[in-house]
């Protein structure tokens, strides 16, 4: 039976005029009995009386007017005089019995039962028409508010239930909630709105509307600010791309956590325990030791979460290279040697390059280099140079030899010693002819005189021989001159001096050498005097 238009036209409901049959014969019609309209409209109440019989003849009718309420001092009170109504009432009758108040400008505390009361000169001539009109002022809902239970933090994964409450006459017919800028929304959820187990993207500003017939109201906003432990924790490297030794490097913990992470510790997998407490972690100058997995834990007073584990891997120039051989003991000439080049490096060893001698070797650029046959030749220094794409660094040097052969030192000695036996060898011949030479042409006794002559040239030859450097040499030296006694005396004398000359010849000591010569010189001596 409502009917509704927009404005502040009347909504009136119509009932079937009733006729209250009052005492006395007296009795009041409204027409309506009952208004229903909008605030701030202006609204007509009507009635009429009728009279008992014998009036206006035995009862004048003095005042009549319109109320509500009955004060208990004042008693009926007029609107017209009701300083709630003032200015708004205007109060009318016509000469036809129809009885009009006017309220302009209704308000909803306009809202309630109005009734018309008539009085007359008599002492009992009073009446009030009962039940008089019911004006309800209806409006659109106010004072639409959304409340939060249970009240205080909200907590992930916990119950929550929003409350619209709204003043509405008539009352309100529907909810509609909206969420600023959230995908689902506008919903018509009813008064409340109820998050079973609140997540954290529920996060945001709420606002709820109330709709009766009058119209909708719009509820303040609400900020629903839903608290939750750290989650998707991450590492991240930064310069990112290769890490270079020496470089400098950050790594940072990030986390989405509400409130925000007041707590991050730093963890390197099966390293030592490292001191951050920063969201970030830095290197100054990161060493290859730093190298490793590094994961983050992130907590505030909801929770705490670990990252996973970010790589970092330092790069850098081969170190500590060094070269082995196999076999490792005794190199036999003619056998197969193996040098292996080993070197720490990152990225890995891509080229090595040998040296011997410090000179390249032709094909020498693998980690393994053979040396298939193994000749004196080959005796010297190894080593060798790895590289990555970061440098190179060569070994220390490697010294092989064959054993069992003299060093050069002792080559040049014996060399020596081979050169100077020959150059005896030929002088003594030489000497030897010379000698020859003479014989043929002088007698014995000149032979042995020539013999006492020369022993002291022999024995000078001796003295200076005992001067030279070596005792291999000297006693090289005297054998030879013992020879070429022995030749010289051979071709002579045949009996005596061969024992003697024997005597000279076994090997001494070099300072007894002298002695012994001398002792050769004085037998010589006699010898060569009894023949
Ligand atoms: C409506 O809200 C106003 C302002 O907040 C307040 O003064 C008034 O009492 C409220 N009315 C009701 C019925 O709650
Ligand atoms: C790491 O370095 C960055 C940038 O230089 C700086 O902002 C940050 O405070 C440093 N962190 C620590 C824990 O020293
Ligand atoms: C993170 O890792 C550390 C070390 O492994 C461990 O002690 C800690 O309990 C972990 N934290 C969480 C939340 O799992
Ligand atoms: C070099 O390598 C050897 C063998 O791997 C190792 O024992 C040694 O500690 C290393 N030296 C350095 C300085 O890294
Ligand atoms: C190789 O060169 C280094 C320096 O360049 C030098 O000290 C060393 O004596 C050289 N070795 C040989 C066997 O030439
Ligand atoms: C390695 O040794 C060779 C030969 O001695 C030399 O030419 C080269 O420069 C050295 N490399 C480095 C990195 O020292
Ligand atoms: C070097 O010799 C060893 C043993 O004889 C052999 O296994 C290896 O393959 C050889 N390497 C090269 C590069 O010739």
């Amino acid at each position: 039976m409502a009917l509704r238009t927009a404005g502040s036209v009347l909504v009136v409901f119509l009932w079937s005029v009733a006729v209250v049959q009052g005492q006395d014969g007296w009795s009041v019609t409204y027409t309506p009995q009952s208004i229903c309209t909008l605030k701030g409209s202006t609204v007509e109440l009507s009635c009429s009386y009728t009279y008992p019989r014998g009036y206006p003849s035995r009862y004048n009718v003095i005042k009549t007017f319109w109320f509500t309420k009955v004060y208990p001092v004042e008693g009926y009170v007029s609107l017209s005089d009701d300083p709630d109504y003032k200015g708004r009432v205007t109060y009318r009758s016509d000469k036809r019995n129809g009885h009009t108040l006017k309220i302009t400008d209704l308000r909803e505390s306009d809202s309630a039962t109005y009734k018309f009361r008539l009085i007359t000169d008599q002492t009992r001539g009073r009446y009030s028409g009962y039940p008089g009109v019911t004006l309800s002022v209806t409006d659109k809902p106010k004072n639409t508010s959304v409340s939060v239970s249970p009240s205080g933090e909200i907590v992930e994964g916990s119950s929550v239930t929003l409350t619209c409450s709204s003043d509405a006459n008539p009352p309100v017919q529907s909810y509609t909630w909206y969420k600023k800028n959230g995908g689902g929304y506008p919903r018509m959820t009813g008064p409340h709105h109820v998050f079973n187990q609140i997540q954290s993207s529920d996060t945001g500003e709420y606002y709820c509307e109330a709709q009766n017939e009058m119209g909708k109201d719009r509820s303040t906003t609400i900020n629903m600010d839903v608290k939750y432990g750290p989650k998707i924790t991450s590492v991240s490297v930064s310069p990112s791309g290769e890490i270079v030794e020496g470089s400098s490097v950050t790594l940072t913990c990030s986390s989405d956590a509400n409130p925000p992470v007041e707590k991050y510790t730093w963890y390197k997998k099966n390293g030592a325990s490292l001191t951050g407490s920063e969201k970030t972690y830095n290197f100054t100058a990161i060493s290859s030791e730093d190298s490793g997995e590094y994961y983050c834990e992130a907590e505030n007073k909801y929770g705490r979460l670990n990252s996973s584990s970010v790589s970092v891997d330092v790069q850098y120039g081969p170190k500590n290279t060094s070269v082995s051989v196999s076999p490792s003991g005794e190199i036999v000439e003619g056998s197969s040697v193996t040098l292996t080049c080993s070197s720490d490096a990152n990225p890995p060893v891509d080229k090595y390059t040998w040296y011997f001698q410090n000179k390249t070797f032709q094909n020498g650029f693998g980690q393994i280099y053979n040396i298939s046959n193994f000749k004196s030749k080959d005796n010297g220094h190894y080593h060798c140079e790895a590289w990555n794409g970061r440098g190179s660094r060569n070994s220390t040097v490697l010294m092989i030899t064959l054993p069992g052969k003299q060093t050069s030192v002792m080559t040049a000695a014996v060399g020596i010693i081979v050169v100077v036996l020959v150059l005896i060898l030929c002088l003594s011949g030489f000497m030897w002819f010379r000698k020859k030479a003479s014989k043929s042409t002088s007698d014995t006794r000149d032979t042995s005189e020539n013999v006492q002559g020369d022993s002291s040239p022999v024995y000078d030859n001796i003295s200076s021989m005992a001067m030279t450097p070596t005792a291999t040499q000297t006693a090289a030296t005297v054998d030879q001159d013992d020879v070429h006694y022995a030749s010289v005396h051979f071709s002579r004398s045949k009996n005596q001096e061969v024992p003697l000359y024997s005597t000279v010849q076994l090997p001494q000591p070099q300072k007894q050498d002298e002695d012994v010569q001398y002792a050769a010189v004085k037998f010589n001596r006699p010898s060569a005097a009894t023949p």
